[in-house]
């Protein structure tokens, strides 16, 4: 992860490295620092703690300085403090990195034996001295090939230089990097987020290459140190959703925009004339297609098997689903008719890029569906689709949960219907029955304060399960994890027919037990499971949809109630109270919910 910024311009940088920098909080906020260089020599400045602190810890109003870089840290090597903090310096080289440099310690070991002093813990610091020495002995770009050449391991890189002060070095390998334009200013950036007050003409660079940005002229060059020329994208300069306007927390706002969500991915994906569903340019033939195998981390790996439950359902395909870090070092089956899809919010996560990597590399169909669209994963894939829900900002994952479970669900219904598995009828009242989410969604958001009195026990609690079978399962672990995440407290997520298999033994008077059960053809499985929880003193939790009938059991401690939908879609309903949950435990317990400890937005390290 880490955030990366870099200006060259004619007039002092600070600011807009600031202000940059507080954009790319989202992918760490253990530390910030810049360095800019005037009158000869290196300014440093660096803090623990949010990009607030450095402000507050500085005067950087008078930080002079015309070229600059800038970095928000999450910790890699070394304990988050002032100074593992970046950027790592050496009397002329000055570092940002984003990656981790896996031989690292051999490279210290060598360049200590060379002389060489070492302030931090990082990693980072070998790339400062190595450059330095062989800035010893070579031209820049000849210095630059060489050191990249010493790195095993993945990073970004931004590289400023005492004796050479017109110029910024931008590197990658494995994590994103941006150059972008403006007028008498070129920029480095880890994202076109964060150059996006500035510009929005973007180079991505690919990886291997390195670039020289200058004030009036960026060149880039690939891995032997060649020039070569690259295209230059418009981006579409969209600001509106970048703040928080009422809500108190962006995860707030974002669990609020879900109808919209969910209606902009209809609109998008949906011909509700026709009642078909438009997926432009797939660039298969259905007869091709014979797996389908779904890939991603976290809560995208949670849609991913979310995805599972439909594509068989629907489609009769075999399905696979894979956590991205364990497909890439696994001794994979490639299969020519397979399609792999993979699943990401900000389309730059590590380990879901690597996964898509190893697939290219073996010819493999590949497919993203991403909310960048200008990300890594969504640029390598063979055939994207957009989820269309605006910049989530929130660290943990809400509107872009929703977001990719839809593309999902709709890419699953028109598979099914392509290769006949569903009837004409059937297709088309599921699609007629999507229609009506965007409004069952808003209904269901509006259950609030049953939510935010129920949240206190589960702060109050050693710990809680999450318990789903079917639809309801993938749901169960994406609550889990959203409260653990947020309130740090302990969850687990369980299929409900699995307990009496060991996890029973957990369950103790007075637990919190969330029991999600739909009356969908699970639903009288799951309240056999939910007896057995009951009886062994849980308190529960019941989420379910509205209906008239039947008492579950009397010894039920809450229930909310959802509302009535058909059974694909409960698990867009279900979601939301337990977003909601997630996000009263956070704030009863006065936790930063828009950035929880030890995590961050984009996860751009495996
Ligand atoms: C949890 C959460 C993470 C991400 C995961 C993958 O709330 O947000 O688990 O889902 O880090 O990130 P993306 O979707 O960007 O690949």
């Amino acid at each position: 992860m880490c955030g990366i910024i870099g200006i060259s311009s004619n007039k002092p940088v600070s600011a807009n490295i600031i202000n940059s920098l507080k954009k790319l909080e989202y992918r760490g906020y253990d530390s910030a620092g810049i360095a800019t260089l005037s009158d000869g020599q290196i300014n440093e400045v660096k803090s623990e703690g949010r990009v607030d602190n450095l402000e507050n810890n500085f005067d950087l109003k008078n930080l002079r300085g015309n070229i600059g870089i800038g970095h928000v840290r999450w910790a890699t090597h070394g304990i988050p403090n002032s100074l593992n903090a970046h950027p790592h310096s050496s009397h002329n080289v000055s570092v940002v990195h984003n990656g981790i440099i896996e031989n690292s310690t051999i490279l210290k070991k060598h360049l200590i034996n060379k002389g060489h002093e070492f302030k931090s813990q990082t990693d980072t610091e070998v790339i400062v001295h190595l450059i330095t020495e062989n800035l010893k002995t070579s031209e820049l770009e000849e210095a630059i090939t060489k050191t990249l050449e010493q790195l095993d391991g993945s990073f970004a890189l931004g590289i400023v230089f005492r004796d050479i002060p017109d110029l910024i070095v931008g590197a990658r390998r494995g994590s994103p990097l941006a150059v972008g334009y403006g007028p008498n200013e070129n920029y480095l950036g880890s994202d076109s987020y964060a150059l996006k007050s500035m510009t929005n003409k973007i180079t991505y660079l690919d990886d291997g290459e390195f670039c020289v940005v200058k004030k009036d002229q960026v060149l880039f060059f690939n891995e032997d140190g060649k020039k070569i020329n690259k295209k230059i994208l418009e981006m579409s300069s969209n600001e509106t959703n970048y703040d928080k306007g009422d809500f108190k927390h962006f995860m707030a706002k974002e669990i609020e925009e879900q109808p919209i969500t969910i209606k902009t991915g209809i609109k998008e994906y949906i011909d509700n004339v026709n009642k078909e569903i438009n997926i432009f340019n797939f660039p298969w033939k259905i007869e091709e297609i014979k797996s389908i195998t779904l890939i991603g981390c976290g809560t995208a790996y949670h849609s991913c098997l979310m995805a599972k439950y439909w594509f068989e359902e629907l489609t009769n395909l075999d399905v696979s689903i894979d956590i991205a870090s364990e497909f890439r070092y696994r001794k994979n089956r490639f299969k020519k008719d397979t399609l792999y899809v993979f699943v990401s919010q900000s389309g730059e996560t590590a380990d879901t890029y690597a996964a898509l990597d190893l697939c290219n590399k073996n010819s493999m169909k590949t497919c993203a569906i991403v909310n960048v669209i200008e990300s890594s994963i969504a640029r390598d894939s063979n055939f994207v689709l957009p989820i269309h829900c605006g910049p989530e900002i929130g660290v943990a994952s809400t509107k872009a949960f929703l977001g990719q479970i839809l593309v999902l669900y709709i890419l699953a219904l028109k598979l099914g219907s392509l290769r006949n598995e569903i009837e004409k009828k059937e297709y088309q009242e599921k699609i007629k029955d999507l229609k009506d989410l965007p409004g069952l969604i808003e209904k269901t958001l509006s259950y609030d304060n049953d939510i935010q009195a129920i949240s206190s026990t589960f702060n109050e609690a050693k710990g809680s399960m999450f318990l789903g079978r079917g639809y309801s399962y993938p749901i169960a672990l994406e609550g889990a994890l959203k409260l653990k995440e947020l309130s740090y407290v302990h969850a687990e997520g369980y299929p409900a027919g699995e307990m009496k298999h060991g996890p029973l033994a957990l369950i103790e008077e007075g637990m919190p037990v969330v029991v999600l059960a739909p009356k969908d053809s699970y639903y009288k499985k799951t309240i056999s499971n939910l007896q057995e929880v009951v009886a062994r003193g849980a308190k529960v939790l019941l989420i379910t949809n509205k209906s008239k009938d039947e008492v579950v059991s009397e010894n039920i401690w809450e229930t909310i109630e959802v509302e009535n939908t058909n059974d694909d879609l409960f698990p867009f309903l279900l979601t939301i109270p337990l977003q909601k949950l997630a996000y009263y435990s956070a704030l009863k317990k006065g936790y930063d919910i828009d950035k929880p400890r030890n995590l961050a937005k984009s996860v751009t390290v495996e």
